[in-house]
Order: C-alpha cells, then sequence, then structure tokens
C-alpha cells in the first residue's frame, strides 16, 4: 500500500491535500494500542484500584471495556474509517449541525497534549537521575516539589519531551509514528513483565497481590462507578478525537472487531499488569494500600515510588531507571497520538498541507504547555478552579489540574454521550454496522446497537448528575 494515500480535496494555495495512511492491520492496532498504554495506566489506573478496593475496581473497570469501551471505539473507528476524516470533518460529513461535536471532541486533544507533555518531562528528568543521582537522594521528601516547584529546568524538560514527539509525528505515519511504535511497545511489554515480576518477589508482596485482586465489594459506589468511567475513556484514548483520527487513516480491508478487542486486551493488559508492578511493591514497604491509595497523581510517581525503590539495595537505581524508562516510552506513543490528532485536525480544517498542521499545531501546544507550567512558577498559588468557579474540594488544584478537570470530568463524557446520541439515533447504529461488515464478520453488532442506543447514554446522564450533585456537596455518594 502507498504511504500516503491522496484525498482529492484541494486546499485553498496549497493542492493536494495528503492523507496519510497505516501500512496495515498490525500498523494500526500497534499504533492504537500505544496510544491507549499511557500514564493512565501506569499511574492513575493502580491508584485507583488501590483506593477503590483492588478487586472490586478491576471488575466494575473490565466489564466497563468490554460492553461501553467496546462500543464507543467501535463507533469511533469506525466513524474514521467511513468518512476517512479527523473528528470535526467526520461529524460535519452528516450535516453541519453535527459540526460541533467534533469541535467539542478537538478541543479535548488540545486540552490534554500540553500537560500531558509537561507530566512526561517530568518522568524524562526521573529516568535521568536515576542514571546520575544516588536512589535515596530521588526519594527525599523534598526533590520531588524542588523540582517542579519555581524551576526553569522544568521548561527544557518539557520542551525535551515535547521535541521526541515532534520529531515522530514529524516523520509521518508510517516512517514515525509505525516505526517507533515497533521498538517502543515491545520494549515496553518486555520491561512491565521484568518489574512486575520483581515486585512480586519481595517480602510481603503477596499480600498486596491478594488486596489487588481480591475484590472487597464494600468499596462499591457511585463514585467508584465514576472513577472506572474515567479512567475507561482516558485509557482507552475514546472521547477525545484519536480514535476517530486513526480509524480514518485505515483501510477497509481490515477487520474492525477483531482489532478493537486486540487493543482492548493491549490496554486492559498493561493496566494490570501496572497494577502488579505497583500496589504489591507499595505494599511490601508500606505494609498497606494506604501508601497507594492516599497518594493521587504526582504523589504517586514521583513521591512514594521512589521510596520503594530505595528500599532495594543496588537495584534501587536499575529498578527505578527501568521503571521510568517504561513510563517515558509509554507516555511518549500516548503524547504521539495526541499530537498527531491535533495534526490531522488542523490539517484537515484548514486543508493546508501536513507541515503547515505539524508546525501550527506544535506552536501552539508549546505555547499551551509553558502556560500551565507557570502554574507551578510564577502562577503559583493562583488556582483557576477555585477562582473560576469556587468549588471547595478543588481549592489546591494548579493549572494542569484544571486542564484535567476540563478535559477528563467536564469534556469527555459530554463528548461521549453526544457521539452515542449521534450514532444511535441520527446516523443509526445500522450504518456503522454495515460499514464494520464491509470488511468482516461483526459479532458484537447486537452488543453495539443496545450499548450506544440505550445503555451508554443513560448510564452518561445519570453519573455525571451523580457526580454534579455529589462534588457540590448536595448528595453523598
Ligand atoms: N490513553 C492515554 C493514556 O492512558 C492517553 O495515557
Amino acid at each position: 500500500m502507498s504511504p500516503q494515500k491522496k484525498i482529492a480535496s484541494e486546499g485553498p494555495g496549497s493542492g493536494v491535500q495528503e492523507r496519510s495512511s497505516w501500512s496495515g492491520k498490525w500498523g494500526f492496532i500497534l499504533a492504537a494500542a500505544a496510544s491507549a498504554v499511557g500514564l493512565g495506566n501506569l499511574w492513575r489506573f493502580p491508584y485507583l484500584a488501590a483506593k477503590y478496593g483492588g478487586g472490586a475496581f478491576l471488575l466494575v473497570y473490565l466489564i466497563l471495556v468490554i460492553t461501553f469501551g467496546f462500543a464507543l471505539m467501535m463507533g469511533e473507528t469506525a466513524l474514521g474509517r467511513m468518512t476517512g476524516l479527523s473528528t470535526i470533518g467526520a461529524f460535519k460529513q452528516f450535516g453541519k449541525k453535527f459540526a460541533f461535536i467534533g469541535v467539542l471532541a478537538s478541543l479535548v486533544p488540545f486540552i490534554i497534549t500540553p500537560y500531558y507533555c509537561i507530566i512526561g518531562g517530568w518522568v524524562s528528568k526521573y529516568m535521568v537521575s536515576y542514571l546520575t543521582t544516588p536512589a535515596d537522594v530521588i526519594a527525599g521528601d523534598k526533590y520531588f516539589t524542588g523540582f517542579i516547584l519555581n524551576n526553569p529546568m522544568t521548561y527544557a524538560w518539557l520542551l525535551f519531551f515535547l521535541a521526541c514527539a515532534f520529531i515522530v509525528v514529524g516523520l509521518g505515519v508510517q516512517k514515525g509514528i509505525e516505526r517507533a511504535n515497533k521498538v517502543l511497545m515491545p520494549t515496553l511489554i518486555g520491561l512491565s513483565i521484568v518489574i512486575s515480576i520483581y515486585s512480586l518477589t519481595l517480602p510481603g508482596a503477596l499480600d498486596g497481590l491478594a488486596y489487588y485482586l481480591i475484590p472487597d465489594f464494600s468499596k462499591m459506589s457511585v463514585n467508584l462507578v465514576v472513577a472506572a468511567m474515567g479512567q475507561m475513556f482516558f485509557s482507552l484514548s475514546l472521547a477525545m478525537g484519536i480514535m476517530v483520527t486513526y480509524g480514518s487513516y485505515l483501510d477497509r480491508k481490515t477487520d474492525l472487531e477483531q482489532s478493537v478487542r486486540r487493543i482492548e486486551v493491549f490496554d486492559t493488559g498493561i493496566a494490570f499488569l501496572a497494577g502488579l508492578m505497583i500496589i504489591p511493591a507499595t505494599f511490601s514497604v508500606t505494609g498497606s494500600a494506604e501508601g497507594v491509595a492516599t497518594k493521587a497523581g504526582p504523589g504517586l510517581m514521583f513521591g512514594v515510588l521512589p521510596k520503594v525503590f530505595e528500599t532495594f539495595g543496588v537495584m534501587g537505581r536499575v529498578m527505578g531507571f527501568l521503571f521510568f524508562a517504561l513510563v517515558f516510552f509509554a507516555a511518549l506513543t500516548s503524547a504521539i497520538s495526541l499530537f498527531e490528532t491535533c495534526v490531522s485536525i488542523v490539517q484537515d480544517m484548514t486543508r493546508r498541507s501536513r507541515g503547515f498542521a505539524l508546525v501550527t499545531s506544535g506552536v501552539l501546544i508549546t505555547l499551551v504547555g509553558i502556560f500551565v507550567n507557570m502554574g507551578y512558577n510564577i502562577g503559583l498559588g493562583w488556582d483557576p478552579m477555585h477562582s473560576i468557579f469556587g468549588f471547595g474540594e478543588y481549592q489546591d488544584f494548579q493549572m494542569l489540574d484544571f486542564f484535567d478537570f476540563i478535559s477528563n470530568t467536564v469534556l469527555m463524557p459530554i463528548v461521549a454521550l453526544l457521539t452515542c446520541i449521534f450514532i444511535g439515533f441520527i446516523v443509526k447504529p445500522q450504518k456503522f454496522i454495515d460499514s464494520v461488515r464491509e470488511s468482516s464478520d461483526f459479532k458484537g453488532a447486537k452488543l453495539f446497537s443496545v450499548m450506544i442506543r440505550y445503555i451508554a447514554p443513560i448510564c452518561l446522564v445519570l453519573i455525571f448528575v451523580f457526580y454534579i450533585l455529589n462534588t457540590m456537596g448536595i448528595v453523598a455518594l
């Protein structure tokens, strides 16, 4: 197959617009899996699993992935493949009035990519630190805050990570993204297995394993389901335009259902391994799940884990380096997909060349990234959530948390809901089922229809309403 398929659409002043394509089924599966596996799996998943009763969270998450996640990923990739366009164009093709869904979905990667790259910069710094600095220094209480607060070097690490993603995306879909994934993904899987095995051999780790695997149903709550659903969107790269874009690079011969199932297995497998790496090791050091559960976000990865590595003696630096190399690869492949989605959106919107879209997206993401990073230095102390909405629970929010909240908690469920309504009631599931069947059987067609039309929208509305009421303290769940 030719590396670039030409789409016969003339762009103003730019001649024929070139659209990228995958080299084949595995190029797509690997890229989509690489997009899915990221900070969401290695950082958010273990923390949420520990917080919400280990096995109970795992079970709910698994059910959501094979039902809701499956339906939405099928819908998004089929929409991209049907239209051959990224998210705005894809929705617009069914009527100008639907373009707003694509616009909302497009906002998500532009909001997430900048802060994702800031965290990618922190991960890069830690990976390099384990080569140059003793593990006990990195485990010091002030090491992380000393690095991120009022430190001009955070800008340098942000630019470093951005440059890595920019170079890969700049090389193109096949020469850049596919080639990088062929090296990065097997390395990532190998590292995950090695670290998990090592973690399970630590004294007391089996108690952590039991906590992780045996469900504690007393922890079941609406908040658990909300957390599992948010995690599923983020981890499977749903409701953020990525899967529509990646589907748009796909040929009509590929078995979409089988590919989606494989992507889900990859993503859930790595999330599961991340839990195996982190929960037993933290249990072994702290003697309880508290160390994992009480530390959300940066605290867990940059605070608790270095303390765990410190106890490994001479192996501490090796394991620390390997772990952060693993997170670096995972974050980079996801950042690449977010970046690529921005490029594709700009290219389709402006109908200019890929080079133009690459530079425009790159400049925009860099500027927003620098702005968000200011929250840790010149903007320190300014809490956008509190200033704008006055929500008490969020008074400690930095700019990065604010961007994360707006994208994950607000925009993504709205985009998911609108996408379900669009597929279920406007275009109708049958059109998608027919499109999937152009290349293969669609065994889950019934599940797809029922999920997209009824169960997913109802659950989304209920969960969203309960979540807001709970956040505002009107109901306690
Ligand atoms: N799906 C990506 C992650 O989990 C964005 O980090």
